[in-house]
């Protein structure tokens, strides 16, 4: 049942520490802060490339995972929304990898794309958040994400617990391929150790976030920017919010606002930027400048290093804790699902049902 909660959403939402904690701890382990990965049906040590394939929001935390992949292992990843890889037909390596995300295990696009992929040769790797699902049985191997069950129509502590075992890849694959050192890893792991206790003082400060969203829910149009793993953050902010308080939200990549998105800047349309200090910081900071100086109203997700130069042209600015930049889309997650569900709740949608969704898609 739902408890004291209004919402499975804001059940599942207050579930984050948890399932975090629970994810990483399967993956890490926290004497040695070390890396531990079950066998694999691949080598990460030699395999020339990597697939991710996934629908939604798990796409989404592809992406994610496709930064952190490249960058902390240099393992060159392609992704795609499972409905285009399955007919673009694309050249894929010998004994190249495939990794499909899902919640369910069961949504059909993706299914297809593990079907074609392992058909095509591909090394085929699932993670899944349901045991004994159809993409946990035909892969060749299974990452589970810790989250139980997701009644919610709108993904959330499985967005997150996926992007926890993504993470803990990507370190596991670094240090394999030997572009990450032990020093490094140790570091990273202790700022994903800390992530569960980080989104429990966050889910405390709902009150900015409720401020918020009472401005957010009067707009028409929303638009989310984020730079680096932020950006696809930024988009899954966009996904929320349509998909459950039926407010029109795009999310752009920050550097791309000026060739086309800025021309909708007006006082009507919230500019919700993920802004957190790091090397994207100052970038990402100019092209929200733009945008407020053609009367955008800026809000921005930051932390306490980045706040004083967005306090400077940005209408709200909501400070999270300060975290190593590797794990801040984790913690940026927490509070872009959390607007959505208070946008909806004053909207009087169906939160936990929005018209016209499912929750696993099993129909092309
Ligand atoms: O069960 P899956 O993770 O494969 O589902 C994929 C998408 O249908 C899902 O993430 C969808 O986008 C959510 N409703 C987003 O909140």
């Amino acid at each position: 049942g739902k408890g004291n909660y209004r919402h499975f959403m804001e059940k599942e939402l207050h579930e984050h520490p948890v399932v975090l904690g629970d994810t990483l701890r399967q993956h890490i382990d926290p004497a040695t802060r070390a890396v531990v990965l079950p066998p694999l049906p691949f080598d990460p040590a030699v395999v020339p490339r990597i697939t991710f394939s996934a629908c939604g929001s798990a796409y989404l935390a592809a992406q994610v995972g496709r930064y952190w992949i490249e960058q902390v292992a240099r393992i060159p990843v392609d992704s795609d929304v499972a409905s285009e890889l399955r007919y673009r037909d694309p050249p894929l390596p010998e004994g190249g990898a495939a990794l499909l995300v899902s919640q369910s295990g069961e949504t059909a696009d993706t299914l297809a794309a593990l079907r074609l992929l392992k058909q095509r040769g591909q090394h085929v790797l699932a993670v899944v958040n349901v045991s004994e699902s159809t993409m946990d049985r035909e892969s060749d191997g299974t990452l589970l994400t810790i989250a139980g069950p997701e009644i919610g129509v709108a993904s959330t502590k499985a967005f997150t617990a996926q992007l926890a075992v993504l993470a803990s890849l990507a370190l596991g694959f670094g240090r394999a391929r030997g572009t990450l050192s032990a020093g490094e890893e140790a570091r990273l792991t202790a700022a994903l150790l800390e992530v569960p206790g980080h989104a429990a003082a966050l889910l405390e400060k709902g009150s900015e976030i409720q401020d918020m969203a009472r401005e957010v829910a009067l707009a028409r149009d929303v638009l989310f920017l984020g730079r680096g793993s932020l950006y696809p953050i930024a988009l899954e902010g966009a996904l929320k919010l349509k998909e459950i308080s039926y407010i029109h939200a795009e999310g752009y990549a920050a550097g791309e606002m000026k060739h086309g998105p800025i021309a909708l800047i007006d006082r009507d349309v919230p500019v919700i930027a993920l802004c957190p200090s790091g090397p994207l910081f100052e970038k990402t900071a100019s092209n929200l400048q733009e945008a407020a100086a053609r009367g955008g109203r800026i809000m921005a997700f930051t932390d306490a290093a980045g706040a004083p130069a967005l306090r400077r042209f940005a209408e709200r600015v909501v400070v999270l804790p300060t975290v190593d930049p590797f794990v801040a889309p984790i913690l940026h997650a927490i509070p872009v699902q959390l607007l959505a569900y208070h946008v909806a709740v004053l909207k009087g949608t169906d939160v936990d049902q929005p018209r016209n969704l499912a929750k696993a898609v099993t129909v092309e």
